[in-house]
C-alpha cells in the first residue's frame, strides 16, 4: 500500500472546520482505493502568532519540505493584519517551495444555482493558471516621509523571463491537452506600460512553440466582463499573480459559490511539496458556526490525489461531490440548509461506496 506523508495546516477560522472534512473524505478514498495517509498536523496560524509572535517556527519550511504534499485550510484573522499573517505563512511556502503554478478550475457544477441565468453544467468548464511566486506580489519597495503630507509609497512588480515563460509553458501544455486547445492571456499592456507589454511579448514567443493552440488575449478590465457574459468562451486562462487572484474569485462567483472552489499550488518539477487549499479564506464572518461549505477543501483533496498519482480515487471523489451536490445535503452558500459535517460525511459515504 502506498503511504503518503501529508503536512496538514488547518490555519484559522473555517480552515479548522473544513480541513477535517477533507481528511474524512481522503481517508474514505484511501480505504476504498488502498492508499495510506500519514497525517502530520501543524498549528501554524494567527492564534500561534498571538502567542509567540510568529505564524510558524523559524525552521517551519524545513520541517515540511520532505513531506509528499501540504493540505492547507486558510489563514488570516482579524487579530493579525492580513499582510502579516499571509506573508508569515502562505506566501513563504508558495515561494520557498517554488509552487509557481496556482491551478484553479472554474466549473459550473450540477445542483448549484448559478447567478447567471440559463447556463447548464458543461457550458462553463475552464482552468485558471495563475502565476504564483512573483509579479505584483512583492516585498520590494518602501515608504518615505511617513506620516507627512509628502508621504511617498513605492512597491515594485517583478516579472522575470524565467518566471513568465515557465507559467506560460505550463498553461500552453494544459491547453494542448484539452479538446478545445484554447489559451487566453490576461493582460493590461495598455495601462501598465513596462511589465505587461513584456508579458504579451513572452506570450507571443511561447505561442510560437504551440501552433496547435489557439491563443488570444484580453485586457483584464474587459476580461472580467467576459467572465460574466461569456464564461463559455474560456478553456485555459493564464494570468499574473494579481490578475489570476482576482479572476479566480470571479470564476467561482459566476458559477455559484466560492465555497466549492479548489486550488493546487504546484511545484511541477516535484523538487518540493505542492500545496492544496481551497480558493476561499478563513471567512471570519461565519467561522465557528459549522456552516462553511467543505467542498472547496474536499475538491482540493481530489487535486492532491491526482498529484499523488491516484487518478481513480480523485475521480471517485469528484463523482461523490457531484452526486451530493445533486441529491444530497448542501450548505447555505450552495442553496441548502446542511452543516459542514453533514456535507463532508455524505461525500465520504459516497466515496466509500464508489464502484
Ligand atoms: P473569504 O474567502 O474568507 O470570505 C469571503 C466571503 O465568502 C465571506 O462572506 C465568507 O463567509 C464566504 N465564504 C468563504 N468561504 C466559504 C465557504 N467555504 N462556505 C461558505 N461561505 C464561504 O475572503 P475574505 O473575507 O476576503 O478574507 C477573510 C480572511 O481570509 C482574510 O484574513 C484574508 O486575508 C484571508 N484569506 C486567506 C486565504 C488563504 O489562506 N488562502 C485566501 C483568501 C483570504
Ligand atoms: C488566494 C488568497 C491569497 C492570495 C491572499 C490571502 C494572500 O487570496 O490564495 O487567492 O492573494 O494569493
Ligand atoms: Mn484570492
Amino acid at each position: 500500500m502506498a503511504t503518503h506523508r501529508i503536512a496538514v495546516i488547518p490555519g484559522d477560522g473555517i480552515g479548522k472546520e473544513v480541513v477535517p472534512e477533507g481528511i474524512r473524505v481522503l481517508e474514505a478514498a484511501g480505504r476504498r482505493f488502498g492508499i495510506d495517509f500519514a497525517w502530520e498536523s501543524f498549528d501554524w496560524s494567527c492564534e500561534r502568532y498571538a502567542e509567540t509572535g510568529a505564524m510558524m517556527p523559524e525552521d517551519g519550511l524545513a520541517q515540511i519540505r520532505s513531506h509528499d504534499a501540504i493540505f492547507f485550510g486558510a489563514v488570516g484573522f482579524p487579530n493579525v493584519p492580513d499582510h502579516v499573517s499571509l506573508w508569515g505563512l502562505l506566501i513563504p511556502m508558495r515561494r520557498g517551495f517554488q509552487q509557481y503554478v496556482n491551478l484553479r478550475p472554474v466549473r459550473l457544477m450540477p445542483g448549484i444555482p448559478s447567478p447567471l441565468a440559463g447556463r447548464a453544467p458543461g457550458e462553463i468548464d475552464f482552468w485558471i493558471v495563475r502565476e504564483n511566486t512573483e509579479g505584483e506580489y512583492s516585498s520590494i519597495g518602501g515608504r518615505m516621509f511617513e506620516g507627512t503630507d509628502d508621504e511617498v509609497v513605492v512597491q515594485e512588480s517583478i516579472f522575470t523571463r524565467r518566471g513568465v515563460d515557465r507559467i506560460l509553458r505550463y498553461a500552453f501544455e494544459l491547453a494542448r491537452s484539452r479538446p478545445k486547445k484554447h489559451l487566453t492571456s490576461a493582460t493590461k499592456s495598455n495601462g501598465i506600460a513596462i511589465t505587461m507589454p513584456f508579458w504579451d511579448e513572452r506570450v507571443r514567443a511561447v505561442a510560437d512553440e504551440y501552433p496547435d493552440v489557439r491563443t488570444d488575449q484580453y485586457h483584464i478590465d474587459i476580461l472580467t466582463a467576459h467572465f460574466v457574459q461569456h464564461p463559455d468562451w474560456f478553456d485555459v486562462v493564464v494570468g499574473s499573480n494579481l490578475f489570476g487572484d482576482i479572476l479566480s474569485d470571479l470564476g467561482p462567483g459566476v458559477t455559484g459559490t466560492i465555497g466549492i472552489a479548489p486550488s493546487a499550488n504546484l511545484n511541477p518539477e516535484r523538487a518540493f511539496p505542492s500545496l492544496f487549499e481551497p480558493v476561499h479564506g478563513s471567512a471570519p464572518d461565519i467561522a465557528g458556526r459549522g456552516i462553511a461549505n467543505p467542498i472547496g477543501q474536499i475538491w482540493s483533496g481530489a487535486m492532491m490525489l491526482e498529484h499523488l498519482g491516484h487518478a481513480d480515487a480523485a475521480a471517485a471523489v469528484m463523482a461523490a461531490i457531484e452526486g451530493v451536490l445533486t441529491t444530497g445535503p448542501r450548505t447555505r452558500d450552495a442553496g441548502g440548509t446542511a452543516n459542514t459535517i453533514e456535507v463532508g460525511t455524505a461525500i465520504a459515504e459516497a466515496v466509500a461506496s464508489a464502484r
